[in-house]
């Protein structure tokens, strides 16, 4: 499978598949059969193709000295437990050395189940008495993940929360500029089928996503006209699921047949995740990708490996957080453990990237 076009969702859509029956019913010879598919597909696609509506935009803006630097945590809400507070305590630290301009998370905002509402107490109590130091009184830009639906998701995304703490700003899927750089934040839990089909005991809270498949086909849709409006020479794409994984969860089926080729079509230069609760960095065999993975915001060791197609430059089982310091012709990625200490480093130049 390698054309995975965001229209190939409808195909697979039962409207079209009884379409799709039916010809081939009437129809031997199987070229006429595909010709009149392809027309009864066209002439449906205006009935069947949701408008799509802008990715909301944010910006922020760079330092005087033309840099920008911030870090990225994923998987964290857990009341300070599970090292929460240390992993808090090493990014104030780290936070107040690079000066940093913003906060990432990657979702898992609030374990197990998300916010039961806007008024729960589990917002102070994992977030804002958590992240007290003073370099991290910046812009939180988070995504949801998986155990964020599992509860009151509206909440999450709620402005109500804004009054509580200014610092959060939690939006499905937005675009967020800083001069050089675009970040395309992602809501990849509706991705997830299994999610839908097989939830075992969860509930999950589809409200303003159901049906899967629009949700999916408009998200790849706007995605992709955004990012070929881009002109940022940094693409950043942001979501809860990984594409690439060597630990617990691996890769994330979905994302790799119907988001990746989006990002590979339009030279996304890292994929930023979490849900695994470590932190790694994969590179692409066959594109300029880069499969980041900061998802030990507290609970890890899962002690799980498994290899996969791409190359692994960088896997840590342990709690930590990555920074990213950025400037129009360099990028700049660090890993950090419990104690603060540095344990990767890996960076990049545009000028190698056009020349390549
Ligand atoms: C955090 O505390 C709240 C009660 O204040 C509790 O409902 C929730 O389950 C706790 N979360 C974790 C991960 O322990
Ligand atoms: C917290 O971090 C320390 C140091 O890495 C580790 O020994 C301990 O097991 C961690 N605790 C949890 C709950 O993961």
């Amino acid at each position: 499978m390698t054309n995975h076009s965001p229209q190939l969702l409808w195909r697979n859509s039962s409207t079209l598949e009884s379409v799709f029956v039916v010809v081939m019913g009437t129809f031997a010879e199987k070229s006429i059969a595909l010709v009149l598919v392809l027309l009864a597909a066209s002439a449906m696609l205006p009935a069947l193709l949701p408008c799509s509506a802008e990715l909301q935009r944010f910006e922020h803006p760079i330092k005087p000295d033309g840099s920008l630097s911030l870090l990225v945590i994923g998987d964290w809400g857990r009341n300070g437990t599970f090292n929460q507070s240390e992993i808090a305590f090493q990014m104030g630290r780290t936070g107040q050395e690079l000066n940093i301009d913003f906060v990432i998370s990657t979702g898992d905002n609030f374990y197990e189940n998300g916010l039961t509402g806007v008024d729960d107490k589990q917002f102070e109590e994992s977030f804002t008495n958590v992240y007290t130091a003073k370099s991290l009184q910046k812009q939180w830009y988070s995504v949801l993940g998986n155990h964020d639906y599992r509860g009151d998701v509206l909440a999450q995304l709620s402005p109500i929360l804004r009054n509580i703490d200014s610092r959060w700003l939690c939006v499905r899927n937005f675009i967020l500029n800083a001069e050089f750089v675009d970040f395309f934040f992602v809501d990849t839990t509706p991705f997830v089928q299994t999610y839908w089909i097989n939830p075992e005991e969860h509930h999950y809270d589809w409200r303003d996503v159901a049906p899967r498949e629009t949700y999916i086909s408009n998200l790849l849709k706007d995605l992709d006209i955004a990012l070929k409006e881009s002109t940022a020479p940094w693409k950043f794409v942001v979501g809860h699921h990984t594409i690439r994984s060597v630990s617990d969860h691996g890769d994330t089926a979905e994302l790799s047949a119907f988001l990746l080729p989006v990002l590979k079509a339009n030279g996304v230069d890292m994929y930023i995740n979490g849900h695994d609760h470590c932190l790694e960095h994969i590179s692409s065999n066959d594109s300029p990708i880069q499969y980041i993975t900061s998802g030990g915001g507290s609970k890890a060791w899962r002690g799980i490996f498994v290899p996969n197609v791409d190359k692994l430059q960088y896997f840590y089982d342990g709690q930590g957080f990555m920074s990213m310091q950025l400037t129009r012709e360099v990028a700049e990625i660090a890993f950090y453990d419990v104690f603060g200490r540095t344990i990767y480093k890996w960076s990049t130049s545009k000028l190698r990237h056009q020349a390549a």
